[in-house]
């Protein structure tokens, strides 16, 4: 089986010096002159929208500590903080220049730093958290790459860890197997979020790319996303991430016992399908690079999926 392990690590440790080739959901909404959000049925920013739709699902108001796992420029926990200056904030990231950025955006707050793979925390660290929040960073976690029907069909004594792991997880959460061919595993996802739920932190938000999104029926002849079902590659500057399979992330905080809300990111960035707004969208943003933003921000509301888990 010619599988392989991909990892970001080294990009993210020693390479990033931008998130500018990869604009998340987050920042592409973050400056307030962008004409993104002018199509939205409110002007504002992605940590505002965010905090609005939690707080009818947490007890925003009662949060205390937060650890936001790969916050990016900081500009999610900002706005955070804009709402509840009471959050007492944990950042951990992986690279030194975002954690160094979050320290500019957030400078002035009381906050906690921490500079470390999250695959590599001590899970203690995570006692006394009441939400732990995972944004646009999970597609960049590990994963197996072109695995085949033969990775469920081992050899009695399986060589790779990384095999290993990968199937006892299959088998402890009794996950569906991939239809035939050749599939991705995100072993990383799945390890930080059995992590956090092994940890009983009472709240989890967590939204990525996911290869399971799907378009509303009414709004399938507008907003074309093709979903393959299994996790697909992305070629980004540098390195290469994967998109989610989210329903194995939704299995795995069932079986710790944590209620699921799921739903595209469009359910909490609410879009004004005005005349234009249509226009632009059925001709797939060609009549302008502003139309063409538009069109691939809109799309992007229903690529990325969201989970906001609760433990029972
Ligand atoms: C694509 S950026 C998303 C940033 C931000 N959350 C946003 O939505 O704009 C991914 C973030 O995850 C961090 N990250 C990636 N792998 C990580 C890991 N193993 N442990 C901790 N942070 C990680 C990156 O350094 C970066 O801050």
């Amino acid at each position: 089986m010619d599988y392989r392990l991909n990892s970001t690590k080294s990009y993210h440790v020693y390479e990033l010096g931008t998130l500018g080739w990869e604009l998340t959901v987050c920042n592409a909404l973050y400056p307030p002159q962008t004409p993104i959000r002018k199509i939205l049925l409110h002007d504002d920013s992605y940590g505002h929208f965010l905090y609005d739709y939690l707080s009818r699902l947490v007890p925003m108001a009662d949060i205390r500590k937060v650890l936001e796992i790969g916050g990016g420029y900081g500009y999610l926990m900002k706005d955070f903080l804009d709402r509840n200056s009471s959050l007492r904030p944990c950042m951990l990231d992986i690279s030194p220049f975002l954690l160094q950025r979050q320290k500019e955006t957030l400078e002035g707050h009381d906050i906690f730093y921490r500079e470390e793979d999250f695959l590599e925390t001590d899970p203690a660290v995570l006692t006394g958290f009441d939400l732990a929040v995972l944004n646009e960073n999970l597609g960049d976690f590990p994963t197996l790459v072109n695995l085949s029907e033969e990775f469920f069909e081992p050899p009695a004594q399986v060589i790779d860890p990384n095999l290993k792991r990968a199937l006892d997880l299959f088998e402890r959460y009794n996950f569906e197997r991939p239809a035939q061919g050749l599939f991705n595993f995100n072993i990383g996802a799945i390890e930080a979020l059995e992590k956090i739920c092994a940890s009983g932190v009472p709240y989890v938000y967590l939204g990525e790319h996911s290869c399971e999104a799907a378009v509303p029926g009414h709004l399938q002849s507008m907003i074309h996303v093709d979903s393959k079902g299994s996790p697909e590659r992305i070629s980004l500057k540098g390195h290469d991430e994967y998109t989610i399979k989210m329903s194995y992330l939704e299995k795995i905080a069932h079986t710790f016992h944590y209620t699921s809300v799921r739903g595209p990111f469009a359910d909490f960035i609410p879009v004004d399908f005005t005349d234009r707004l249509r226009f632009i969208l059925a001709s797939q943003g060609r009549y302008g690079d502003e139309d063409e933003m538009i069109c691939q921000f809109v799309e992007d509301l229903y690529k990325y999926e969201y989970l906001v888990l609760a433990k029972q």
